[in-house]
């Protein structure tokens, strides 16, 4: 058995403080290998990245949820007792209930909802000097999510919960006070979604048949049983906080068109898949998942080196995206590389890899690419605008990631 390559704890914290997103990627290129230990004392924490990687962390004979995702990106990011800790039939039965919304009709509603909420918003736009485009987008979304989702919400606390709900993302790399701020957005959030579901169970709240709201206020659980209220709670919010954050990939969609003007055009002139590759570009190339945990269930060998059960094994989300063995170029903006993509399960994984049902692979990846697609349409065909000086600059070690100044554009003017 070989010994696997090894770095410090305290380098490590201090490295991934520091470096951020590339903080697997760069220690691999450095030890030219797809995995490394980190010697923390009492658990063995093994990073593992590229595709080959990716296809053994998805293997659910190899790999558990359960206990692998840190207590502090419960209170903030996931909530308690979602389906992202869940393993086996659990699991499965979970994410049936997801994948149940994911309909035909529920899309073409979602693409009807993104267009009449882009129409109204680029009026507002329209009488104002300028827009901050990264909290305009979370209150549309917010609004579309919300109605999408099945759950009422009053005009005019788009804003306020639209900002609520990016917290919890906010949340998922800090320490301090953005921590807080997202436990303390988790705890308002959820009591809000208890309260709709409460709702809708008693009858004091119609919502539609088929929406999300309604499929978890009645959907059987593995035991055959309702979800308690809290844990629907958690789990409508995993679908209506998503959506608002699909708000970062829409601001670096701007940037990307910003930054690659020729693109534009292109865009105003091309066909669906046109837009798709724009749409998978910007997925692969900015960051916003950076690595993966999961725990090995039973003790298993692979490239030589043991992986004993119990240990913490971190997949490399952004680095796999970027692996030099499964991407020409990774380090551009370059969508045409998607002409000639494989359609692999495992070398493109911005929201997770594998199979929908059975893996935890995000269950709104096709939400998010319509999202951003129909954005893609806005910012290129039905409205023209003025991008003036601002620090557009991202940090790679801020987790999550977004331009700073958050986009600002002037002059905003519709197009028919
Ligand atoms: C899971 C990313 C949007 C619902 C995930 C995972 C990632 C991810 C990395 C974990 C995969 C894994 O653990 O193996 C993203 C990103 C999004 C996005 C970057 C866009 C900004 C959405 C949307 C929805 C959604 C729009 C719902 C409408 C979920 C759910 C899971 C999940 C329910 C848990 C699946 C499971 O544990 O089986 N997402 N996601 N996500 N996502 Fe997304």
């Amino acid at each position: 058995m070989r010994n696997i390559p090894s770095v410090g704890a305290l380098s490590s914290a201090l490295g991934l403080a520091r470096e951020g997103f590339p903080f697997i990627y760069n220690r691999c290129r450095r030890f030219q290998s797809d995995l490394f230990e980190i010697s923390v004392p009492f658990l063995k924490v093994v990073c593992i990245s590229g595709p080959e990687a990716a296809q053994i962390f998805y293997d659910p004979e190899r790999f558990a949820r359960r206990g692998a995702i840190p207590k502090r990106i419960q209170r903030t990011l996931f909530g308690e007792n979602g389906v992202q800790t869940l393993d086996d039939a659990a699991h499965r039965r979970r994410k049936e209930m997801f994948m149940s919304v994911m309909t035909p009709e529920n899309s073409q509603r979602l693409s009807d909802l993104l267009h009449d909420h882009w129409r109204a918003c680029i009026k507002k736009w329209e009488k104002q000097d300028e827009v901050v485009l990264f909290d305009e987008l979370q209150a549309l979304l917010c609004r579309v999510a919300c109605a999408w989702a099945g759950v009422p919400l009053v005009e005019n606390e788009s804003q306020r919960r639209g900002h609520q709900l990016w917290q919890l993302v906010d949340a998922f790399g800090a320490v301090g006070p953005r921590h807080l701020r997202g436990r303390w957005a988790r705890s308002q959030t959820e009591d809000w979604m208890r309260s709709i579901i409460l709702a809708i169970r008693e009858g004091r709240i119609q919502a539609p048949e088929g929406t999300s709201a309604y499929t978890m206020a009645f959907y059987p659980d593995f035991d055959g049983a309702p979800m308690d209220a809290q844990i629907a709670a958690v789990e409508l919010l995993n679908i209506v906080r998503p959506i608002v954050a699909i708000s970062t990939y829409i601001v670096f969609a701007a940037l990307a068109l910003h930054e690659h003007p020729e693109y534009r055009e292109r865009l105003q002139a091309g066909d669906e898949k046109e837009r798709e590759r724009f749409t998978h570009e910007v997925r692969r190339y900015y960051p916003f998942a950076p690595f993966l945990g999961a725990k090995v269930r039973s003790a298993f060998d692979w490239r030589g080196y043991h992986f004993p059960k119990g240990a913490m094994v971190l997949m490399d989300v952004y680095g796999t995206n970027r692996d030099p063995d499964a991407w020409k170029r990774p380090m551009e903006f370059w969508p045409d590389r998607f002409k000639e993509w494989d359609g692999s399960a495992y070398n493109f994984i911005p929201q997770g890899g594998g199979d929908y049902y059975k893996n935890h692979r995000c269950a709104g990846e096709w939400v998010t690419i319509e999202t951003v697609k129909i954005a893609l349409d806005y910012l290129t065909k039905h409205m023209q605008y003025d991008v003036p000086p601002q620090d557009l600059g991202f940090k790679l070690s801020r987790m999550p990631t977004y331009p700073r100044s958050g986009f600002v554009v002037r002059q905003v003017r519709g197009v028919n």
